[in-house]
């Protein structure tokens, strides 16, 4: 009784906690957009994902849809019929779909509203490899084509869109893109159309993503887009160092992300925060924005822990990445775009990163080349400023700094602060820079020009002190399956 009563008082304060956030987010893009796609984001649902309504009324098990765990059985209309079913419980309490221990195979799949995946100890979902289970979706909106292709795109492994409440989680089970025969008609330019991503989730808000391992997907891994409060904790990402384009996390056009406590070691990004491309980006105009990357592992030889663009057009601004751990990766946070991109990247702060063995301990491309088609205005510049990092250790580095802007719109505001980076033997300068303005106190090997040092009294770099709403919402296994 009395625990009940007190956890009934957490549910409740929680709840108020995210219908104040709801108000508080109610900005003009994402107002509009939210307007735009019909299901109600105010309301009593509004925090059901991440406090703590009653548990999914029905659960069900593939099992019951005909499914069997053999590894080599397609149990593509097991899956269907399992999410058939339980969408009529998206209005009505909710449902979880259980997937057990065993070897699932199965064609992509959709998800539903008001519903939890959820894959127990040693349960596997391997996606198809039969092109033929793959049909073909529009491109997004907000890149006009396919990232890999012009035209439309295979559909994603496990794709929503317009949906609410929505949680994929579980005891550390597994979800298997098998994209090696993906990866290598790509680079045979066997393909006639752009990968799809392992999960993607569109025009959706409150999501969670926790406790479960990804591997091998065909591109990207996880991809919210055009979505809002989105927690990803707890996971695990592993890919080849050497497959082509599987980034970890991609928050696309997304607001109110949270992601915490995983590991990733893959082909490409770490995180990459994006916004659309070029002409297409800029006329969706939706930016990534209130973004919280925090106790990050990561291992990525050929590209960034986190990456902001290089599709930037819708603009990505507040982002806070802090306690990031790398090893053996190219660079730290590092940003990437082109004339012709417009949008900007604004108020991005990091703090403690602890890298080994870098490349480049911080890297900024304002050429960073790749278009959509040639219908971009190369006299659209982005607008890069205000990027701080600070509290930050490398060992084994070949470059301290490769910080290069844009001649005819240099980045600015750029604030470096309490930085030790230990060389590796290197004929290289430590810092090469052109085309940007900022500030230095307390950096190792010693700054290029264009970044005066301020002397070791100089107050460090800025990092946000408010509490984002994303930031503070907890996550309880029984308060929502
Ligand atoms: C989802 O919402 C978007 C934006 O309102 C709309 O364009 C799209 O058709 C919807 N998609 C589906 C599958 O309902
Ligand atoms: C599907 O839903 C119905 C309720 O409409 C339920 O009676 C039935 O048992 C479900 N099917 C399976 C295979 O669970
Ligand atoms: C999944 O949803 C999309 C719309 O978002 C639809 O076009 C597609 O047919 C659905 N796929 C399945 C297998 O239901
Ligand atoms: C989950 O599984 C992965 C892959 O086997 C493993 O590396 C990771 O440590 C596991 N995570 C937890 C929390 O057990
Ligand atoms: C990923 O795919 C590669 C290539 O097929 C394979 O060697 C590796 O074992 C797979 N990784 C995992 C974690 O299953
Ligand atoms: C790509 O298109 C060509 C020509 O139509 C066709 O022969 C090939 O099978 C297609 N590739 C795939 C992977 O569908
Ligand atoms: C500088 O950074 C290091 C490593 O992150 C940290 O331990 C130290 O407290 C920082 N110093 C100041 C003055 O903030
Ligand atoms: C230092 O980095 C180089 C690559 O630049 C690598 O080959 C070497 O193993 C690293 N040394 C240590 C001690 O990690
Ligand atoms: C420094 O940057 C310039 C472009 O501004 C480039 O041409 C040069 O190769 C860079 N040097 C190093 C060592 O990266
Ligand atoms: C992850 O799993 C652990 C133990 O299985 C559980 O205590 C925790 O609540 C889960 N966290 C999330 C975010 O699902």
């Amino acid at each position: 009784m009395a625990s009940q009563t007190r956890s009934s008082i957490r549910f409740t304060v929680l709840l108020l906690i995210w219908v104040a956030a709801i108000e508080l987010s109610m900005e003009p893009v994402e107002c509009r957009r939210s307007k735009s796609h019909g299901h109600g984001r105010r309301g009593y649902y509004a925090g059901s994902a991440l406090t703590g309504m009653p548990p999914r009324a029905y659960t069900a098990s593939v099992k019951d849809f005909g499914a069997v765990g053999d590894g080599v059985t397609s149990n593509t209309e097991a899956f269907h019929a399992a999410i058939a079913n339980l969408s009529q419980y998206s209005e009505n309490g909710g449902a979880k779909l259980v997937v057990p221990a065993g070897r699932w195979l199965t064609g992509p799949f959709n998800l539903t509203s008001h519903f939890t995946l959820f894959l127990e100890q040693d349960a596997v979902i391997l996606a198809s490899q039969d092109l033929n289970e793959w049909p073909i979706i529009d491109p997004l909106p907000s890149y006009g084509r396919g990232r890999d292709l012009p035209g439309g795109r295979y559909t994603n492994f496990i794709h929503g869109a317009n949906l609410t409440d929505v949680v994929i989680t579980g005891d550390n089970g597994t979800i298997d893109g098998q994209g090696e025969i993906w990866w290598q008609k790509f680079k045979n330019n066997e393909l006639n159309y752009t990968r799809g991503y392992l999960v993607e989730l569109m025009f959706s808000d409150h999501i969670i993503i926790s406790n479960l391992t990804f591997v091998n997907s065909t591109s990207w891994h996880i991809h919210p887009v055009y979505s809002s409060y989105i927690v990803v904790s707890g996971i695990t990402i592993l890919a080849p160092i050497i497959s082509p384009n599987t980034d970890g996390v991609n928050p696309d056009s997304c607001s109110h992300v949270r992601i915490e406590d995983c590991y990733i070691v893959s082909g490409d990004d770490c995180v990459a925060i994006k916004s659309g491309w070029d002409e297409y980006g800029i006329t969706f105009g939706m930016p990534s924005q209130h973004i919280i990357i925090r106790r990050l592992t990561c291992i990525s030889p050929t590209s960034a822990v986190i990456a902001l663009g290089s599709e930037m057009s819708g603009g990505i601004q507040d982002v806070r990445a802090e306690d990031i751990t790398a090893i053996n990766s190219e660079s730290g946070v590092r940003i990437k775009t082109a004339p012709g991109r417009g949008g900007f990247v604004k108020d991005i702060f990091v703090r403690r990163m602890n890298l080994y063995t870098m490349k480049w301990v911080f890297w900024m491309t304002g050429n960073y080349g790749q278009h959509p088609d040639d219908k971009y205005d190369p006299n659209v510049m982005p607008l890069v400023h205000g990027i701080s990092y600070s509290d930050v250790i490398a060992e084994n580095v070949t470059m301290a700094g490769n910080l290069l802007g844009i001649e005819r719109a240099p980045f600015t505001g750029i604030c470096i602060s309490n930085v030790t980076a230990d060389m590796a033997k290197s004929k290289k300068l430590p810092w090469n820079c052109s085309d940007i303005y900022g500030i230095t106190s307390s950096v190792s090997p010693t700054p290029c020009a264009l970044l005066p040092d301020q002397g070791s009294d100089a107050p460090p770099c800025p990092f946000p002190t408010d509490e984002l709403p994303i930031d503070g919402v907890e996550l309880n296994q029984n308060s929502y399956w």
